[in-house]
């Protein structure tokens, strides 16, 4: 269950939209999701500490009609449990991550949409978002 859900973003092509917030102290892996809605999620970010095989790695993927794609995954790991974090996702014709250590990588838009509508948190706390063009 995420711990905080915004609907009716409008955010179109070309807008960044930065989270920052407070891992929780407890968490073996955190979640971050931009989509149309909880079943059509354009990235799931996903940073494991230690869940399923995954050890201090990050996997995206995304949703389509409430079916997973492929993961993708990223060696970056700049996140402390308990600790703030801010991740920063430009989109544009793919998303642009952009992690607190100044790292970036890209994840494809895999679901054809215009329009990102949907975020949602996961053991994660919210400090601020901000948007810009
Ligand atoms: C699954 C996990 C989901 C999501 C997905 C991403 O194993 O249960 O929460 O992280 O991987 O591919």
């Amino acid at each position: 269950q995420p711990n905080a859900v915004i609907h009716k973003l409008n955010l179109t092509k070309g807008y960044t939209i930065e989270v920052r917030g407070i891992i929780d102290h407890d968490a073996n892996r955190f979640a971050i999701e931009l989509g149309k809605d909880a079943d059509n999620v354009i990235i799931h970010f996903n940073p494991r500490f230690d869940y399923s095989v995954d050890k201090n790695i990050i996997i995206c993927n995304s949703k389509h009609n409430n079916v997973w794609g492929s993961e993708q995954k990223e060696p970056a790991f700049p996140f402390q449990k308990g600790s703030e974090t801010m991740i920063a996702f430009e989109f544009q014709n793919d998303i642009r991550v952009k992690l607190p250590d100044g790292r970036q990588f890209t994840f494809p838009l895999r679901v054809p949409e215009d329009v990102i509508q949907f975020l949602a948190l996961y053991s994660f706390h919210i400090r601020s978002i901000s948007i810009h063009f």
